[in-house]
């Protein structure tokens, strides 16, 4: 697989694998990284939740913006895998003295690091880290751009519940739950790199997604977005979707210039009780965090069993492991020998 995760590996010129962008996966990458995140979530529930595979490498998290879930998420990762964890926060560095992000990048590599997961404002930035050091490079969120892994763990968050309430294995699950599964995503698409690798991921595994915001949340430019539908009418969707996936609204990029007043906004697309009243008694109610409770989505509606947001963030770790673990594990490491003689070495074994 790993070749989808190393774009240059098919002309030859770049052995390194990266995650830059979920339109780089395929159906066939996302799937071989949602079942090797089976394997990191049944190492998550032992005693000691951790495995050797990645123990001599060295993963740094280099964050330029704030963030809690994924730079917590990416390092409890590469800690279970043994990997030693070198933690860049861009606020408190020599960049504040005036070092130049090429320069402070070149430096940590210089340390020896075989990763850099990289959170940074600019779209673009963790593809100009690739190009910058030798080592491979996971986008962690880049600007309005992709946040691939943020949709990687939401389609397993999916296919999990899916898998769960039809009573099968996961390790059957596949793909095919998502084949005409109807998701709404709601609020502000416009500032949303989830939104992007959400709707890139889920329409290249065959969903139907419409995406539900004022016209001036709506990006100015849908190509590339493989969506079935843009609508402004919350409460007429919601009884047709499977899942309604509630996006933040983006303050810091300027949302708040997008729409009359929070007040206004959260009566037409806030999820409240009474709105998720009209979901199907099945549908999922997703969202990527931080919540902003009371604009797009109630107090009470995080609190109903159909919300399954702390269930994203717990998977969030294993698909962090899958991910880390298929870049810089042993060459072909995501078959099944390399997985399964890793999985079964507990840590001091
Ligand atoms: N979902 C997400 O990316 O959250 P953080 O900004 O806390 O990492």
């Amino acid at each position: 697989m790993s070749d989808r995760l190393r774009p240059g590996a098919e002309a030859g010129k770049d052995p390194r694998r990266h995650l830059l962008s979920v339109a780089e996966l395929g159906a066939d990458g996302i799937e071989e990284i949602l079942r090797v995140s089976d394997a990191f979530v049944e190492v998550g529930r032992r005693s000691i939740p951790k495995v050797p595979s990645l123990r001599g490498r060295t993963v740094v998290t280099l964050f330029a913006e704030q963030s809690t879930r994924t730079r917590l998420s990416f390092e409890t990762a590469a800690k279970r895998l043994s990997a030693d964890v070198l933690s860049f926060s861009v606020d408190t560095s020599s960049v504040k003295k005036g070092e130049s992000l090429r320069d402070s990048v070149e430096t940590v590599a210089a340390m020896g690091a075989d990763a850099f997961v990289v959170r940074h404002p600019s779209a673009g930035a963790p593809a100009a880290v690739a190009r910058w050091v030798d080592a491979s490079v996971v986008n962690a969120g880049d600007g309005w751009h992709e946040h691939p892994t943020q949709a990687l763990l939401d389609c397993y968050t999916i296919r999990s519940v899916l898998a769960e309430r039809a009573g099968r294995p996961l390790d059957e699950a596949g793909v095919a739950c998502f084949a005409g599964l109807r998701v709404a995503i709601v609020g502000d698409v416009r500032h949303s790199r989830v939104a992007r690798s959400l709707v890139l991921a889920l329409g290249v595994l065959g969903s139907r997604v419409t995406l539900v915001a004022p016209g001036t949340l709506v990006p100015p430019s849908l190509e590339g977005w493989p969506v079935d539908q843009v609508s402004h009418d919350l409460d007429a969707v919601l009884p047709h979707v499977d899942v309604c996936y509630l996006l933040r609204l983006q303050m810091e990029r300027g949302a708040g210039a997008f729409v009359p007043t929070l007040r206004e906004y959260s009566a037409t697309y806030g999820l409240t009780a009474v709105r998720a009243a009209r979901l199907s008694p099945d549908a999922l109610v997703m969202h990527p965090g931080p919540m902003n409770r009371g604009v797009e989505i109630a107090d009470d509606v995080a609190a109903l069993p159909r919300s399954v947001v702390l269930r994203q963030v717990a998977n969030g770790v294993a698909v962090r492991m899958a991910v880390l673990f298929i870049l810089l594990g042993p060459a072909g490491s995501a078959g099944g020998s390399a997985l399964a003689h890793a999985l079964g070495s507990a840590v001091g074994a």
